[in-house]
């Protein structure tokens, strides 16, 4: 571990996710496709001669304190702090995201690796994929028991990934331009009590869980060819039969059922789900170019995060 002069800062930004198809699946063996998002958390990382500190906005927070707030980004860097045997050398973490909590858009897995890949690199340690992803999947754990992994993957690498947990991710090439309306519903997503809930579920229903779950592996194999070829009706088509699925396993709301609904009546769209965890959380649709306009415009009366975003190429990046 290397000393640095006062001024020195490092600045990592990792974008935030959606899951196309395949969550909830996934953490039980499941294919999955997800799709990194215009929209970024940065993570600012500097010496100190205070305690460290995180800051998130107006709110601070010790390293060391355990008060609830900001769990990801307090475990993600004690953790690395304690991989580096830096754990005495105080350091400012400051946290800056686009991304509402709770939205279901990858703000922790954003988050968490941004900031370890900030402390590693902040002490001059190499920010791999493997150490950071790993470092990472704590802040993941700390937030919800049970991840599959696949926030944190799409956050890093950025672009489209097909991953499973067994596989681990593998890119996928969209042929075209695809654009997703996202709306947040207003109501955070709660991942670590979602996940129960389908846990119990699949030990409700064991034959008919198994049996779903490898459709859905193949929906998201389908997906991600659909994606491949700009196939945007097969696509909108494996969106509303996954939005069924994680319906009848829980994941969806009544709240979410009429922002979809709203959704697919405001003007054409191929197809419409929740995205990420559910229970709240937030929606996606896949819309027909011409309408794209008609439809935000409709939407973000009620729900005023509502954004029309293409798929990022940048995953992890650093900033000078
Ligand atoms: C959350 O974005 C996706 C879930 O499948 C959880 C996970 O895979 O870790 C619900």
């Amino acid at each position: 571990v290397t000393a640095q002069n006062d001024s020195f800062e490092v600045r990592a930004s990792a974008p935030g996710k959606i899951i196309i198809l395949g969550e909830h699946f996934v953490v039980h063996g499941s294919q999955a496709v997800a799709a990194a998002i215009n929209k970024r958390a940065t993570v600012s990382v500097k010496g100190t001669t205070n305690r460290s500190r995180v800051r998130v906005g107006r709110t601070l927070s010790e390293l060391d304190q355990v008060d609830g707030q900001f769990v990801a980004v307090k475990s993600v860097a004690n953790e690395t702090l304690r991989f580096l045997n830096a754990a005495d050398r105080p350091i400012d973490i400051e946290v800056e995201s686009e991304l509402p909590p709770g939205s279901g858009l990858g703000s922790s897995a954003a988050v968490s690796v941004a900031t370890a890949a900030a402390i590693l690199r902040f002490f001059g340690e190499s920010a791999s994929e493997s150490k950071v992803s790993s470092l990472a999947r704590y802040g993941e754990g700390s937030v919800h028991g049970n991840p599959s992994g696949i926030d944190v993957a799409t956050c890093l690498y950025g672009g489209t990934i097909m991953f499973s947990k067994a596989q681990g991710q593998k890119t996928i090439v969209p042929s075209k331009d695809i654009r997703f309306i996202v709306a947040f519903s207003k109501i955070p997503r709660n991942t670590s009590a979602l996940i129960d809930r389908v846990s119990k579920h699949r030990r409700t229903y064991p034959v008919l869980f198994e049996n779903l779950s490898r459709s859905i592996s193949m929906v998201s194999t389908l997906g991600g060819r659909a994606i491949e070829e700009g196939d945007l009706r097969t696509l909108g088509t494996l969106l509303n039969v996954c939005q069924v699925a994680l319906a009848w396993i829980g994941a969806s709301s009544s709240e979410i059922e009429k922002l979809i609904e709203e959704m697919l009546s405001a003007g054409h769209c191929y197809g419409a789900k929740l995205t990420g965890a559910g229970g709240g959380g937030s929606v996606i649709a896949l819309p027909e170019y011409s309408e794209t306009l008609k439809i935000i415009s409709e939407i973000s009366k009620e729900y005023p995060y509502t954004l029309l975003t293409g798929i990022s190429e940048e995953g992890l990046k650093f900033h000078e």
